[in-house]
């Protein structure tokens, strides 16, 4: 018998099946093979919320959740938050190589050169109402990115989807920026191309009536280092949304909306935002023992907490971790902090979370340090939209290049009712 390779017993039938193993994996099409009669369908594969299926092969990111680790093309996420600027990372995880000089300078320029919006979008986003959430404004106004570029629907075309994937980062900023003047009634500021990426970004938020912005340093490295971090995750909700919506071979703008979309909610990129509601819930460190009573109680979670994947401390968390200090120096201490630290402390003594192995996760600091910054909890879901805009269209490409994808179609176990006698409006009683 082969080693790589897995026997079942069907002990409905007594047969015997070997199925090959690769990569650690059997492919579900090979259990369609075990039948108790030809017309039988196969066996398929139950996996609610995918907890155990590889949906795709990727040499994008790698994790190793038991760990604690985080690598991005093979290289380890602590060394690329230290070395290096977010578009270059970008770079990498686009083009699967660190760029070198010439390349880098050429891809910052081109970057740089599609941040400006096409005036009907600005226009757009001017309909949004006073308190419209920046999410939904991002979520409708990527889509509708698709009516301004309709040559983006050629998605077979590896040069023309280089060419959106470079406009959708290079726009992502702006449009984040203008759904928060938006939000605070201030104009919106056009991109200075004389700034990087995330110093440009800050421009866009902050300038006032100044003839030139000038970015405090050590907030713009620090929004670089978080771009970083953000930028991709392998298989989470949003990217197999976009994934999965790009299956279909809909255009970029659309699907990354569905990404977006995804992320937005609360057990996904939107936990930042309840970490910020959860320790304003709690008030002063001495509330913290009952809180986390609370939560043991089973009322609600503890936001910032737990991760499909991670099974040990999140790795972004700690670079997190060190960033808010730097950033802490120019903005002075979020007072939160200390409620963070006391809820961190208990949690990780506490058998309830340590037997569940829940640790704090990338947005359980990272809301901490944009609240400092001057950003309020509802825009932190899109300065994780920004830089989750480079993983999202690496995933795509990387899936549109794939010569094993199809249209995604999961199977499903009918639990309803069949050939139900109809019955005319006139006989259903009522
Ligand atoms: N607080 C308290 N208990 C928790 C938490 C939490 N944050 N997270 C999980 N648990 C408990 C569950 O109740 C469950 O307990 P049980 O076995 O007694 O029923 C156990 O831990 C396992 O949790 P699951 O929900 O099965 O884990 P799953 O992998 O489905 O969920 C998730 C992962 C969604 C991240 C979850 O931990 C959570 O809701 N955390 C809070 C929200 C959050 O911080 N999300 C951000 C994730 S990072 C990101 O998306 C960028």
């Amino acid at each position: 018998m082969p080693e790589n390779t897995l026997t079942i017993t069907d002990n409905r039938t007594n047969r015997t099946y070997t199925l090959p193993i690769e990569d650690g994996t059997v492919r579900s099409m090979d259990m369609r093979k075990i039948k108790t009669s030809d017309d039988d369908f196969g066996l398929m594969l139950y996996d609610p919320a995918f907890m155990n299926t590889a949906s795709c092969r990727s040499s994008i990111t790698f994790i190793d959740g038991d760990r604690g680790i985080l690598e991005y093309r093979g290289y380890p996420i602590e060394v690329l938050a230290e070395r290096c600027t977010f578009l270059e990372v970008a770079y990498l995880l686009l083009f699967g190589k660190l760029p070198n000089a010439t390349e880098l300078k050429g891809w910052i320029s081109e970057i740089t050169h599609h941040t400006m919006l096409h005036e009907t979008t600005k226009r757009f986003m001017e309909g949004f109402r006073y308190d419209a959430h920046p999410m939904a404004m991002i979520v409708s106004t990527v889509a509708a990115l698709s009516t301004v570029y309709p040559e983006a629907k050629n998605v077979q075309d590896p040069a023309n989807r280089l060419f959106q994937i470079k406009r959708l980062i290079a726009k992502m900023p702006t449009m984040a920026a203008m759904s928060y003047r938006h939000s605070v009634g201030f104009p919106y500021v056009y991109p200075d191309n004389d700034l990087s990426y995330t110093e440009n970004f800050m421009n866009m938020l902050w300038k006032m009536v100044e003839p030139k912005y000038a970015a405090n340093p050590v907030l713009a490295r620090a929004l670089d280092v978080l771009f970083i971090l953000h930028a991709d995750h392998e298989q989470n909700c949003s990217t197999n949304a976009m994934r999965s919506v790009g299956s279909s071979m809909s255009d970029p703008y659309v699907a990354l909306a569905s990404a977006a979309a995804a992320l937005s909610g609360p057990l996904h990129g939107g936990a930042n935002e309840q970490v910020l509601k959860m320790l304003d819930e709690i008030g002063s460190k001495d509330n913290v023992a009952a809180y986390i009573q609370k939560v043991k109680d089973g009322h609600g979670k503890l936001m910032g907490f737990g991760h499909r994947v991670y099974k040990n401390y999140d790795p972004r968390a700690k670079i997190i971790k060190r960033t808010a200090e730097e950033v802490f120096k120019v903005t002075g201490r979020n007072p939160k902090l200390e409620i963070a630290l006391e809820l961190e402390r208990i949690a990780l003594e506490d058998d309830y979370f340590v037997s569940r192995k829940l640790y704090p996760n990338v947005d359980f600091y990272s809301g901490i340090i944009y609240q400092a910054m001057g950003f309020n909890p509802e825009f932190f879901t899109v300065l994780f939209a920004i830089p989750r805009t480079v993983g999202w269209l690496a995933q795509w490409d990387e899936m549109l290049r794939d010569t094993e994808q199809k249209i995604a179609r999961p199977r499903q176990i009918y639990t309803g009712e069949r050939k139900k006698k109809f019955l005319a409006i006139e006989e259903r009683g009522g």
